[in-house]
């Protein structure tokens, strides 16, 4: 198919995707359910729009929309999922207010149960629609898992963010995300089909080749299409994940960023970057309850004070992504040791 011939085309590899124009995408991903992605969006969302940045959050989780309750929006009738079935293809025309100023929403309500997710074509289109937003930031809500179109997200924005609580599962399946990000840009990002194939081969972990790791791959493909090496090292380079540790009850929980950065920049690699963590907190309970951010309904409360820290990082990156001066950086060595945990 032509749009997956051409690279420019291809979601993660387009070449505008690190560009300044546009708005700053930041995508919320975790590998596994209930870690915390959509309390993630909704609270940095919201904390970038209190920071006086135009926002627009997207829920992309058609099958487990929950966005626009958590923001306190009534299920709204337009969604993502007028798109993804051709009813609408403006996506501006789907986007609605919500209560916090300068923070709107395109919902993932109404979705169609036997078709959820886009198919690969009008990924590549609602992609290209993100970039066409009248917003400073896009947040865009996964769900959970690692199917293509998820990945798909993930890899769009110049900020893809993995969350994941200090439990061994959500660790567990934090890494197979993360591999599955990183060989679906690797795949993206070669041109020939022999390397793609090859990449292909390397995703399975038991494979016959012997290939276990991304330096085994990357000799493998210097072997058989030299000409790709110089693309495999850029698309290992422009790969960072920002890490967020969410519901961390102690310090050793907070370490536990740290850990996946190592692991990654080991196994993979890759430079990772610890953004930072939110503590269990009962506010967070609370304020969905109330159906309102947690930074909104209590601003001062632990986990919101570690939720606009992040978006505060976040906010610089995605200035100097555009090439501008970055806010005054908060205080500490790595920003969050404001209060210390048990
Ligand atoms: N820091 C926290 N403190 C207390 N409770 C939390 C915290 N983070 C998440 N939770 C609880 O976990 C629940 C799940 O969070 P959330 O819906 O954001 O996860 P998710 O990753 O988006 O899940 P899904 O994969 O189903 O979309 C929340 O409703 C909240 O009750
Ligand atoms: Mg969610």
């Amino acid at each position: 198919m032509r749009h997956e011939a051409d690279p420019r085309s291809r979601p993660g590899t387009r070449p505008d995707a690190t560009a300044s124009s546009g708005p700053h995408l930041l995508a919320v991903g975790g590998g596994k359910g209930g870690v915390g992605k959509t309390l993630l969006t909704a609270n940095i969302a919201a904390a970038l729009a209190q920071a006086g940045r135009r926002v627009v959050a997207i829920d992309t989780d058609l099958e487990g929309a929950n966005l626009h309750t958590v923001l306190g929006v009534p299920a709204p009738r337009a969604s993502l999922a007028d798109f993804v079935a051709k009813r609408e293809s403006d996506l501006r025309k789907l986007v609605v207010d919500t209560p916090i100023p300068g923070l709107r929403l395109i919902a993932g309500t109404q979705g169609h149960l036997g078709a959820p997710q886009p198919r690969s074509f009008r990924r590549v289109a609602l992609l290209s629609e993100l970039r066409k937003l009248p917003a400073d930031h896009v947040l865009v809500d996964l769900g959970a898992g690692t199917h293509p179109s998820v990945m798909d997200y993930f890899l769009v924005g110049q900020d893809g963010i993995l969350v994941l609580t200090p439990e061994p599962t959500s660790v567990e399946n934090a890494y197979s995300f993360l591999r599955a990000a990183f060989y679906r840009r690797l795949r993206l990002a070669m041109t020939s089909e022999s390397a793609r194939a090859l990449v292909h081969q390397a995703m399975d972990q038991g494979n016959q080749r012997g290939i276990r790791t991304p330096l085994d791959l990357l000799r493998e493909i210097r072997t058989i299409a030299p000409e790709e090496g110089e693309r495999f090292a850029a698309a290992v380079q422009g790969f960072r994940p920002r890490i967020v540790v969410n519901a961390a009850r102690t310090a050793e929980d907070v370490r536990l960023g740290f850990a996946v950065k190592s692991v990654c920049k080991k196994y993979f690699g890759i430079e990772a970057d610890y953004v930072g963590y939110v503590n269990h907190d009962e506010a967070v309970t609370q304020a969905i309850r109330q159906r309102r951010p947690v930074v909104v309904s209590h601003p001062h409360s632990d986990a919101a004070v570690y939720l606009t820290r992040i978006a505060r990082k976040l906010m610089d990156a995605g200035r100097r992504a555009r090439g501008s001066r970055p806010a005054p950086r908060p205080h500490g060595a790595h920003g969050y040791a404001r209060r210390p945990l048990a």
